[in-house]
């Protein structure tokens, strides 16, 4: 008796199952980074700008402020710098090291870091 009336209960329970999990399925799959995970992406000015935006602009703004030699504000000045100023250079000294950018510290994520040169070796293009 108990089984007649629990049967249809446990039948639509296995079928709402079925559907969540498969939603959460695709759901996953879909928060996976696509840019993490295809190494062939040629990186441009776009995916490093915010580094230079939003932290070396603190000094290496235009007019430049706190002693910094130049500006690091458009794609041009930092194309420059990468190219004649050591920037990769800068940013990938030792935490504490003098001439470490960004001047004081801390140093950047490696991350970012690797970023920036891997934006060097496809490079340095603007989009
Ligand atoms: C707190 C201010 C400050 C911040 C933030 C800062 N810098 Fe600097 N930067 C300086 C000063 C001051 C100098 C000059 C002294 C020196 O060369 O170490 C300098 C020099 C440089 C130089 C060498 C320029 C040359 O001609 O020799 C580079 C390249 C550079 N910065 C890149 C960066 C980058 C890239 C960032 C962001 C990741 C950054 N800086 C963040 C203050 C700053």
């Amino acid at each position: 008796m108990k089984n007649n009336l629990r049967s249809p209960l446990s039948g639509l329970l296995l079928l709402l199952l079925l559907l969540i999990s498969s939603c959460t399925t695709s759901t996953f799959e879909d928060l996976i980074p696509v840019e993490e995970t295809d190494p062939s992406e040629i990186i441009t000015y776009q995916d490093v700008r915010s580094t230079f935006d939003n932290i070396c602009s603190a000094c290496h703004t235009n007019p430049p402020q706190n002693s910094a030699p130049m500006p690091l504000v458009t794609y041009l000045n930092v194309k420059e710098a990468v190219l004649n100023r050591d920037l990769l250079d800068r940013i990938s000294r030792n935490e504490g090291a003098d001439g470490l950018m960004p001047f004081g510290g801390p140093r950047l994520p490696q991350q970012t870091i690797d970023k920036i040169f891997q934006w060097n070796e496809d490079g340095l293009l603007e989009n």
